[in-house]
């Protein structure tokens, strides 16, 4: 079979996809009812060459796809975005998409703007620059009189791209960024050993165990929506951005210290699922350029434009909906109790334990018996359901009492223990955190004095609920993992009346109006520490807790 120089466009790579033909024969007929074309493929071999060729392609194409966060925009949605930019009386003279995949914005603004002068399109994927030319000709063949700006495009990685050229041909005309930039993180490029990243890779500045945490992560579409906002916001013109909503509010947060001169900012919810088929949530982010700097975002829905809520900055403190926000201030301030995050041993096969036949049994099926003295019920984010919990399904070996506790002198007490984590070692060895590097052997994360508390107000930091579980002890106390976070207390009813406190709707409601449901961890520590019980019933004096 020769392909030699035979284009094969996306639709038909994603109509073989969708297919996936199992015979010769059932390709033939239903090819032939697509095409009229009999004997589609003449001999089974070519067949058969045809769907190698193309599972190689795929391949490449989903590897490709992750490491360049590629989804392309489709014309639907980019004619939608461009109207609606139009609407808005945006006539830009130049216009700017820094990774323009195979061009739809670029196409719809041609359409909806003549106003437009110049273009520049930046994409590291080269197919997808011929695509775009090639489109762009039969547009203009079959518009002829259609306006005809310079259109400037660049096989280029973005990261490399020397911005000066576009900036020199401002001279404060009407500009106009627009676009989609990939949706991938720096942590999922790092586990493919890529290099599609910024050369200043910790632009979040994270340090030790933040950085080892995560508090670093950042999306590269995060990256680069920050650059154009650092190099294009004095200029005259506008922002559009489709992102996701984490990156929106990150933005938004990070405005207080960029202090951009952006303003009339708009965050309009897409459907990401229809629009891309993708799991999350996202948005068009919307902003002036060279303006007096704006805090706050106004949300709307993209299909309906219907206004939601705002969120932003409110007296130097950060809302998800601030006009709740506004009703419930006065119980902002900082928490006189330290949340604490539960257990973290990231090794579940071997630390994960159900009680059988006496015994235990692991998460690769093994059953055997251990001492008592390390044993401890040990509650997961999928366990906090109910208001009050006193038993666990599952059970743990606490390693240590402490962070960085010898573990072998325990141990050595403890010969059944000791031989079921040996057995298991290379499990332990083969931990990916380097929070483990140079540690006791076996050690575990998140323990100290607070983990042995009795009773413990708990709640999830996995799932969006808000309300908070109270953690009674029984015969022994009950841990939580590090997917948890609680508050521990020495009496039941310390933790039960914190546990109202919690509960009550003024404090749901107060949470909710700072807590983004569409982050990836929307409860956080950081949230948890700002509910402060302001004039709540509660004193702590020379670290004595009292609630009256
Ligand atoms: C989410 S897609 C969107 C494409 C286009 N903006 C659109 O709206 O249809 C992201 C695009 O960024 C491109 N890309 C990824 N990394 C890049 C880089 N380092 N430099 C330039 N383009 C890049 C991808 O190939 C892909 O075409």
């Amino acid at each position: 079979m020769n392909l030699d120089c035979v284009h094969i466009g996306f639709e038909v790579i994603s109509f073989f996809e969708k297919e996936n033909f199992s015979s010769f024969k059932m390709a033939n007929t239903i090819l032939n009812e697509q095409t009229g074309v009999v004997d589609f493929f003449e001999k089974e071999n070519d067949f058969v060459d045809f769907q190698q060729t193309l599972k190689i392609n795929q391949h490449i194409a989903a590897e490709n796809r992750v490491e360049y966060g590629d989804f392309q925009t489709n014309t639907q949605l980019t004619e939608q975005i461009c109207t609606l930019l139009k609407n808005k009386n945006i006539n830009p003279k130049i216009l700017l998409e820094p990774t323009c995949g195979k061009g739809n914005f670029i196409l719809s603004a041609i359409k909806t703007f003549p106003s437009l002068q110049q273009i520049f399109g930046i994409e590291i994927q080269e197919k997808y620059l011929w695509q775009l030319k090639f489109e762009l000709l039969e547009y203009f063949l079959q518009n002829p009189t259609a306006n005809k700006p310079q259109i400037h495009l660049y096989h280029c990685n973005v990261f490399d791209f020397d911005f000066k050229q576009v900036k020199n041909r401002i001279k404060n005309h009407e500009l106009l960024v627009i676009g989609n930039p990939p949706w991938v993180t720096n942590a999922t490029l790092s586990t493919l050993n890529s290099t599609n990243l910024p050369e200043k890779s910790n632009f979040k500045n994270a340090k030790g165990i933040d950085a080892i945490t995560g508090k670093g992560n950042f999306d590269i579409g995060e990256f680069i929506s920050l650059k154009m906002l650092e190099l294009f916001s004095k200029e005259n013109g506008h922002f559009a951005f489709l992102i996701k909503n984490s990156v929106i509010k990150n933005i938004v947060f990070e405005q207080k210290k960029n202090n951009y001169p952006i303003a009339e900012i708009e965050k309009h919810t897409i459907n990401a699922k229809k629009e891309f088929n993708a799991a999350v949530d996202a948005s068009l982010f919307f902003c002036k350029f060279n303006t007096t700097p704006e805090f706050t975002a106004k949300e709307f829905d993209f299909y309906s434009s219907k206004q939601s809520v705002s969120l932003g900055w409110v007296n130097n403190k950060f809302a998800s909906d601030i006009e709740k926000y506004k009703k419930y201030q006065h119980l902002d301030g900082v928490c006189p109790f330290e949340w604490r995050q539960g257990i973290k041993h990231d090794c579940a096969k071997i630390m994960e334990l159900e009680r059988i036949n006496g015994g235990f049994r692991n998460a690769l099926g093994e059953e055997f018996e251990l001492e008592e003295d390390l044993v401890y019920g040990i509650l997961k984010s999928s366990d906090l359901k109910e208001d009050t919990i006193d038993r666990s399904r599952k059970y743990t070996i606490v390693t240590q009492k402490k962070i960085g506790e010898e573990t072998s002198q325990i141990l050595e007490r403890l010969p059944k223990t000791r031989d079921y984590l040996l057995r298991h070692k290379e499990h332990f060895l083969n931990r990916k955190s380097s929070i483990y590097n140079g540690k006791p052997m076996f050690s575990i994360f998140g323990v100290g004095d607070y983990s042995f508390k009795p009773y413990k107000v708990a709640i999830s930091g996995l799932y969006k609920q808000t309300k908070f579980t109270l953690i009674k002890p029984n015969g022994t106390v009950l841990l939580l993992d590090d997917t948890c976070y609680f508050i521990g207390f020495d009496t039941f009813e310390e933790a039960q009346k914190i546990q109202n406190l919690l509960n009550q709707p003024e404090t749901q409601e107060f949470i909710e109006s700072f807590m983004f449901t569409d982050s990836k961890r929307a409860i956080t520590k950081d949230l948890l520490m700002r509910i402060g019980f302001k004039n709540r019933h509660i004193t702590l004096k020379n670290n004595q807790l009292t609630v009256w």
